[in-house]
């Protein structure tokens, strides 16, 4: 309980939540971390609609357990890519989203979509980038033989993986790693940079200035 001195005004910190909309085409573990994050008041936000290509992801049904709006939509039924893009922006905009999250989202987005939601779309990438950029990056990896790995959250552009880089986190590739062994490895540290960065983005503390991104210091 605040005592106040009668004509003074309590000055209550207004915190922005954010509207979040993620796209996932998958099994969803990142999308469950950032759902247990906001629960947890780790985000400053709330996920207002999770879209997804593949009817079966599962999750969608994470979403749903968590009743949290989800739209399946079938690229079948466009002709174009940028057709399909504009009916996901359609949605993203009824919701109001704020930032557009890529949680295994499969599909690559159109230029019309990168330009529509510019420097308010994120990604997280299985490899330290700009090394291992694309598919399988984990089996990339083994195949290469580096002896460090690990994750990278990303600004979304034009180009595969390429977009500034927000936050990394590296892990150690041991001789006896496979694909598998090493996804789970990275996953773990995945839910930990992707709900951090989120919390970046609606605390406004990405600078984005060419290449590089400066995280400010948080305003006391
Ligand atoms: C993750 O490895 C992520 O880095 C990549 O796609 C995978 C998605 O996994 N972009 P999940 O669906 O979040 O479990």
């Amino acid at each position: 309980m605040t005592n106040l001195v009668p004509g003074t005004k309590l000055v209550i910190e207004e915190k922005v939540m954010i509207n979040i909309g993620v796209l996932a085409s998958g099994r969803g573990t990142n999308l469950q971390a950032i759902i247990e994050a906001v629960k947890e008041g780790k985000i400053e936000g709330q996920i207002s609609i999770v879209i997804s290509d593949n009817q079966d992801a599962f999750a969608l049904k994470r979403a749903e357990q968590h009743n949290i709006e989800t739209r399946y939509i079938n690229f079948k039924e466009f002709k174009e890519r940028e057709e399909y893009d504009r009916e996901i922006i359609k949605t993203l905009k009824e919701k109001k989203v704020d930032l557009v999250v890529l949680a295994g989202y499969m599909r690559i987005l159109s230029s019309f979509f990168i330009n529509v939601y510019k420097n308010k779309i994120i990604n997280i990438h299985p490899a330290l980038l700009p090394s291992f950029p694309g598919l399988r990056a984990q089996k990339q990896v083994v195949e290469y033989g580096v002896k460090v790995s690990g994750c990278t959250v990303h600004f979304v552009d034009e180009g595969v993986d390429s977009g500034p880089i927000i936050l990394q986190k590296a892990v150690e590739v041991s001789d006896d790693d496979t694909e598998e062994s090493l996804a789970e490895k990275i996953l773990k540290e995945e839910h930990q940079i992707y709900p951090q960065a989120i919390q970046l983005f609606s605390e406004g503390r990405l600078i984005i200035k060419g290449r590089k991104v400066f995280i400010k210091k948080r305003s006391i």
